[in-house]
């Protein structure tokens, strides 16, 4: 079993002995906060860490491939959700060039870096981890890696990649890790969308020696308030698979009890509500379109591949709840399909208002996104769609043809578009509707006016089942 010890005993000792080469000195610029904070990959997760770092008074080096990010994030612009250009402090900051912020597409400039974080995509290719993006950011930091840098992999991946894919990298350069350099994997766990600080969420480290999770502890243990040490990578490698993969099971348990309980005669939700009343032994989870994002939907899969791989044979609960959450989309539209039906329309040519395209609320993320799989069922199956999200103004969806129905909501898309486009939610969309069909919860929309203007609302989300509305019809 690996050990768990608390930051509460920190390793001076290790990080002072005179064996540490060219370690030797980076503890000392992480406490003095003279350290340059890089951060490859500047997503929902590099983002919140370049903002930490900075905060904390660490200088910074940003790179992306995509030189739009980095052109804004120069700027001050600040493309994630979540993330307020107020946070952005460097943009206008007098102290900025004597602290050093710096954005790039060149990953050259990492070599001025003494701290290295990595939160490239680790996306699936199909079926299969593609980790493709940390082997190029790993390749173009080991072009510049230098003795006394720290370098953190982030991105989610199985177990086993810090050592096997990442060390080699790096030490083909011939420098050492635990002795020029530390490597270390420190699984990000942020939560878009829900406010929480990255601060007050403790932050899983292990380096590939005790020398690395020591370096790595100590510059994490000034952005959060606890560092949870593992004895090796591999544990903390797992630790975030764990955390997905019963995200994903729990949630994939009710939406299948979401799919069956109609037909034994039990609202699922109020059912839900009374079982989430226990105060121990029970958390709750929600039913729901599915599931997607860059996390639930993927991660799980790492683990069930990386399983299969050794063994043969893959993660049944992986592979069912997978199974369930995929078949959730078609689950929808069918249910649509029969709500439309009890008041005598067919899917074909309804006139459907979609409220969320995101893969969850609160969040401008469309990744995976099974919103957008419904959305595209509907429109195949010719449905008059249009979308209303405050977080995503427009969207590809093929085969959408534009009609009259478009033309009740003011200044919108017009015939021909390519993309679909966010319309405003006013009363008269509302009410020229035959079903409002809600995929996301999105905060600061008016669900009571949704309810008292539409004829018929289907909530795939729950946000209106406290009204219990005649109109409304839960999934
Ligand atoms: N999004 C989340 O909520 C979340 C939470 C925890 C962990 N993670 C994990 O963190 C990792 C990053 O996810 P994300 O959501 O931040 O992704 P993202 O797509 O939002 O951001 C990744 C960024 O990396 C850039 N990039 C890709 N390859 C690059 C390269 N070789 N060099 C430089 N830049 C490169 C992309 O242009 C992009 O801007 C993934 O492994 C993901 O599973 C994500």
């Amino acid at each position: 079993m690996a050990a768990i010890w608390n930051l509460a005993c920190p390793a001076e000792v290790e990080l002072s002995g005179s064996g540490l080469s060219g370690l030797d000195g980076l503890a000392e610029r992480i406490r003095e906060r003279s350290a340059i904070v890089g951060v490859v990959g500047l997503g929902y997760v590099g983002v919140p860490l370049l903002v930490a770092a900075w905060a904390e008074g660490f200088g910074l080096i940003g790179v992306d491939s995509d030189p739009e990010k980095v052109k804004g994030l120069r700027r001050g612009h600040s493309h994630i959700s979540g993330v307020t250009e107020a946070e952005l402090g460097w943009a206008g900051d007098d102290l900025m060039w004597e602290r050093r912020a710096q954005f790039s597409t060149d990953p050259r400039v990492l070599i001025a870096a003494d701290v290295i974080l990595v939160a490239v995509p680790t996306p699936l290719r199909d079926g299969t981890p593609d980790l493709s993006l940390v082997r190029s950011a790993l390749e173009d930091i080991a072009a510049v890696l230098r003795p006394g840098q720290l370098i953190v992999l982030e991105s989610t991946t199985y177990p086993g990649t810090t050592e096997e894919i990442v060390r080699p990298l790096l030490e083909a350069t011939g420098l050492v890790a635990g002795h020029d350099f530390a490597l270390a994997y420190s699984p990000e766990r942020i939560n878009p969308g829900d406010g929480r600080r990255l601060r007050d969420t403790p932050k899983i480290v292990a380096g590939v020696t005790p020398v690395d999770t020591e370096l790595a502890a100590l510059f994490y243990g000034a952005l959060v308030e606890d560092v949870v040490r593992t004895s090796s990578p591999r544990e903390a490698e797992m630790a975030k698979l764990i955390e997905n993969t019963f995200r994903q099971v729990n949630i994939a348990l009710v939406n299948e009890l979401a799919m069956i309980a109609p037909s034994i005669g039990v609202d699922i939700w109020e059912a839900l509500e009374a079982a989430a009343t226990k105060p121990f032994g029970y958390m709750p989870f929600w039913p729901g379109p599915g599931v997607g994002g860059h996390c639930i939907a993927i991660d799980p899969s790492y683990l069930s591949w990386k399983v299969e791989q050794s063994l043969g044979f893959g993660i049944g609960f992986v592979e069912h709840a997978r199974a369930v959450n995929n078949r959730m989309p078609e689950h929808v539209v069918g249910r649509i399909g029969d709500v439309l039906n009890e008041v005598g329309q067919a899917v074909r040519g309804s006139r459907l208002v979609v409220l969320g395209l995101t893969y969850k609320a609160g969040v401008n993320d469309v990744r995976e996104s099974p919103a957008l799989n419904v959305l595209q069922r509907l429109v195949a199956a010719g449905a008059d769609c249009v979308y209303h999200d405050p977080f995503v103004p427009s969207v590809a969806v093929s085969g959408r043809r534009q009609s009259d129905f478009v033309k009740v909501a003011p200044g919108t898309a017009s015939e021909g578009l390519p993309r679909l486009q966010s319309v405003p939610l006013t009363t008269e969309l509302l009410a020229a509707a035959d079903c409002v069909v809600i995929l996301a919860g999105h905060p600061g929309i008016d669900y009571d006016a949704v309810v008292e203007a539409a004829p018929l609302v289907f909530d795939t989300v729950g946000v209106t089942r406290i009204r219990r509305a005649g109109n409304v019809v839960l999934l």
